[in-house]
């Protein structure tokens, strides 16, 4: 295994996709996990990632420089590679130009790192600072244009430092200098894959769990669906899956997930028909703040009522992704990881004192998805869009009633089948329809209509942080408006959302 170190580089769930990619498993630290943990933790190799303070500013991130001692291979990237440099005795400063962007990377001693690797190659570059002397028994072993030591190592003691960045893919070759750098200079084994993480994986859940129970509130969505997969599979009916029914999912959606996980894969499923009391509470109701704050308080109650009915659980699952682990730890904080609340599953019940179990823990989104796959999980549902907790509610602009629901579940049934149909369900973040009870007039037959207007969204994102409106075909757009207007009662104008996030968001509410 790979230790990275975590200097707070926007880059660094980069540097372990790139390690993980290769088979092997690596696991991202924050600096100030203590020496005799590293040692507990015994990795082949240590990863310093880049960051975004100066290493001669006070309070600058610092791992333990004992690392230097443990006869473990080291390398450093970006500021990883300037605090490498200054622990070992060498010297960093500012930078006469600050460098962002494309470089020519010539190469001039091709052993270890760079190894099979042509003498000139492009890297991405973004620094401040530069590396001015090298620590002795260092040999500078690339440059660019503007930079002397872009890249340097002690090939006795297997350090090697690049002021640019391997893990991104605008430096090419980058791949293969993490490939030299795990097998060839690290002697790491490809071992992981997802076979392995499961064995392993519910083996330890075994041994944790033993014959206790657990619980865990399955959403249909990819992360507690592939969650409950796994944890069945450690400790069969033991789990027992609650799904709530908000009254505020989509055509067929609770059906689905009750045919899929009760009958195909004979999992120990409890489904809550809380319709009424989710509508009745969010009757009138037109903030959008106020509606997440309902639909968060009722599912809570709902579920924890039904846990209650439940004897010996122990254990409480959740299907809490490695991004949301790293993304709530500081570059600058300790080793303990504080895990944030996922928004999805918003404070789930704290008053029951169970213990958490996060199977999907160290796991990134595209390898949730291999994994639910080896479990059996159908294409449609491994591909599925995100939805939002709050479901419909929050694609309902204003308030709520039956009758809104019914249309929109009609229009949206629509809409995912063109896009489905047009191949393009895949390749869109997120596509819905957003209910507008506005009222416009129309003409249909020879009658005037006064009816709602619909808008369609569709957008493409990577993260969802950002987004840009999706340039669907207008043959595609024609055909949903048609048949949205055609079959959809209440229905008589469809409009498209040609707006970007920021400074809008991706849902209207
Ligand atoms: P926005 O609308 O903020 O959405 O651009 C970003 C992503 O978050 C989803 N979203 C939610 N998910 N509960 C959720 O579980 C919510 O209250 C919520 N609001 C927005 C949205 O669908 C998009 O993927």
């Amino acid at each position: 295994m790979i230790l990275i170190i975590d200097f707070g580089s926007q880059y660094n769930q980069l540097i372990a996709r790139r390690v993980r990619e290769a088979h092997v498993y690596c696991q991202i630290e924050a600096p100030g996990i203590t020496l005799a943990q590293i040692k507990g933790i015994s990795p082949e190799g240590i990863i310093l990632s880049g960051g975004p303070a100066s290493i001669y500013e006070k309070g600058s991130p610092r791992v333990d420089p004992g690392i230097f001692d443990l006869g473990i291979p080291v390398l450093g990237i970006c500021y990883g590679m300037q605090y490498m440099v200054d622990s070992l005795g060498g010297e960093v400063s500012k930078a006469e130009k600050r460098e962002y962007g494309f470089a020519e990377l010539n190469i001039k001693d091709a052993a270890g790192i760079f190894e099979g690797i042509d003498d000139q190659t492009r890297c991405w570059m973004s620094h401040g600072d530069t590396i001015r002397r090298v620590p002795k028994g260092f040999r500078i072993t690339a440059s660019t244009a503007n930079t002397r030591v872009a890249a340097t190592h002690n090939s006795r003691k297997r350090f090697y430092g690049l002021q640019f960045h391997p893990e991104v893919v605008h430096t090419p070759k980058g791949k293969n200098m993490f490939r030299n750098f795990l097998f060839t200079i690290c002697g790491c084994r490809k071992t992981w894959t997802m076979k392995s993480f499961i064995r392993e994986s519910v083996q330890e859940m075994r041994s944790v769990i033993r014959d206790k129970k657990v619980i865990l509130g399955l959403s249909g969505g990819v992360d507690s669906s592939v969650a409950a997969l796994l944890i069945h599979r450690a400790v069969g009916n033991r789990l027992t899956c609650i799904f709530v029914d908000n009254g505020l999912l989509r055509q067929g959606e609770a059906e689905q997930v009750k045919g899929l996980f009760k009958k195909h894969f004979n999992v120990n499923l409890r489904f809550i028909s809380a319709r009424q009391q989710f509508l009745g509470r969010l009757k009138g109701v037109v903030d959008p703040e106020k509606k997440r704050k309902i639909i968060g308080r009722t599912f809570i109650q709902a579920f924890e009522k039904e846990a209650h009915k439940l004897r010996g659980v122990k254990f409480l699952a959740q299907g809490t992704l490695y991004p949301d682990v790293i993304e709530s730890r500081s570059a600058f904080g300790g080793p303990s990881a504080v895990i944030k609340s996922h928004h999805n599953v918003g404070g789930l019940p704290k008053k029951m004192r169970l213990q958490l179990i996060e199977p999907l823990k160290h796991l990134f989104k595209d390898e949730v998805r291999v994994l639910g796959k080896e479990l059996g999980l159908p294409d449609d549902l491994i591909w599925r869009q995100p939805f939002p907790g709050p479901g419909l509610a929050i694609r309902i602009i204003s308030d709520i009633t039956r009758a809104r629901l019914s249309i929109l579940r009609k229009v949206d049934a629509i809409l995912l089948e063109e896009i489905r149909a047009g191949g393009l369900y895949k390749k869109l973040w997120q596509s819905f329809a957003v209910l507008l009870p506005l009222k416009s007039v129309g003409i249909m037959g020879d009658q005037r209509t006064y009816e709602h207007i619909v808008a369609i969204r569709a957008v493409t994102s990577i993260d969802a942080m950002t987004a840009d409106w999706a340039r669907l075909p207008h043959e595609l757009l024609g055909r949903i408006s048609n048949r949205v207007i055609n079959e959809v009662k209440g229905v008589n104008r469809v409009v498209y959302d040609i707006s970007s996030k920021p400074p809008s968001t991706i849902e209207w509410e």
